[in-house]
């Protein structure tokens, strides 16, 4: 996110309650075990680390882990935990490394948190570019949540119990293909906002972006645990490894 939509204090200060309530602390470890096969026994690189969700129990499996985030409140989460993954402050659409890796990955749909279309090649050529030989990148990112949108906007309620409930409202912006929302998380008294926005990209227009690059589709999965990826999957992880020959030309 840029600009207004950072990982600030405030978002950072509640992370891991929201995503242990999303049940996204619990899913951590499946993620890591899958990951853990990619990584061959060798070197990973998380983009988007946060406060290593992900990186913590994919370092714990023996894997050397390294990081970028954007957000100082996010990286301070993750020293808090950890000295055994090296983090720095970057830009995912824009970093470079002398480290090659076996394995570079973005989950959470943090990928689509680049809003343009320029920003999410230039984040997957940089991946491209510190791969070692046979190495491969991981994306994880939901399928478009288009679904009952009336007028470009919608509002859904995505988690309730007796002590919290989310809403989220969200605006769409079909030519820049964006979705613009806000998460309001009512808790007590309070409500507290989590703002976004996010460029939505078809499973389609991934490959072709990665082909841009010199990356091919290796596989896709519908979820962790490699379920299917099906027509009523919400999400699906795709990885992919370096091509000979880009067969189609961009940016
Ligand atoms: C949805 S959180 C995911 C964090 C962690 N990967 C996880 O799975 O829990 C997105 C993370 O990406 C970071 N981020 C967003 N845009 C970024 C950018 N352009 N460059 C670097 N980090 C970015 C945020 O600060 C945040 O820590």
């Amino acid at each position: 996110m840029a600009g207004s939509f950072s990982y600030d204090e405030s978002v950072a200060s509640t992370y891991e309650q929201y995503t242990t309530l999303l049940g996204k602390v619990e899913e951590a470890d499946e993620t890591a075990a899958f990951l853990e096969r990619l990584s061959r026994g060798g070197v990973a690189l998380e983009l988007g680390i946060g406060n290593g969700r992900v990186a913590v129990p994919l370092s714990e499996r023996g894997v050397r882990v390294e990081g970028i985030d954007n957000s100082d409140s996010m990286l301070k989460l993750l020293a808090k935990r950890t000295d055994l993954i090296k983090a720095w402050k970057g830009d995912i659409a824009h970093f470079s490394s002398e480290q090659r890796y076996d394995l570079v990955y973005c989950v959470y749909s943090t990928f689509t948190l680049l809003s343009t279309r320029e920003e999410q090649i230039a984040c997957l050529r940089a991946a491209a570019e510190v791969l070692k030989d046979n190495g491969v990148v991981a994306i994880e990112v939901r399928v478009p949540p288009l679904d009952g949108l009336v007028g470009g906007q919608k509002t859904t309620t995505t988690f309730v119990d007796h002590e919290n409930t989310f809403v989220n409202a969200v605006i769409h912006d079909p030519v820049k293909q964006n979705l613009v929302s806000t998460i309001l998380w009512f808790s007590g008294t309070s409500v507290r906002r989590l703002p976004q926005r996010v460029r939505y990209v078809y499973h389609q227009e991934l490959d072709t972006m990665a082909e841009c690059v010199g990356l091919e589709l290796a596989e896709r999965w519908g979820d962790w645990a490699r379920g299917a990826f099906t027509n009523e999957s919400k999400g699906h992880v795709s990885v992919y490894r370096q091509t000979r020959q880009s067969s189609v030309t961009c940016l």
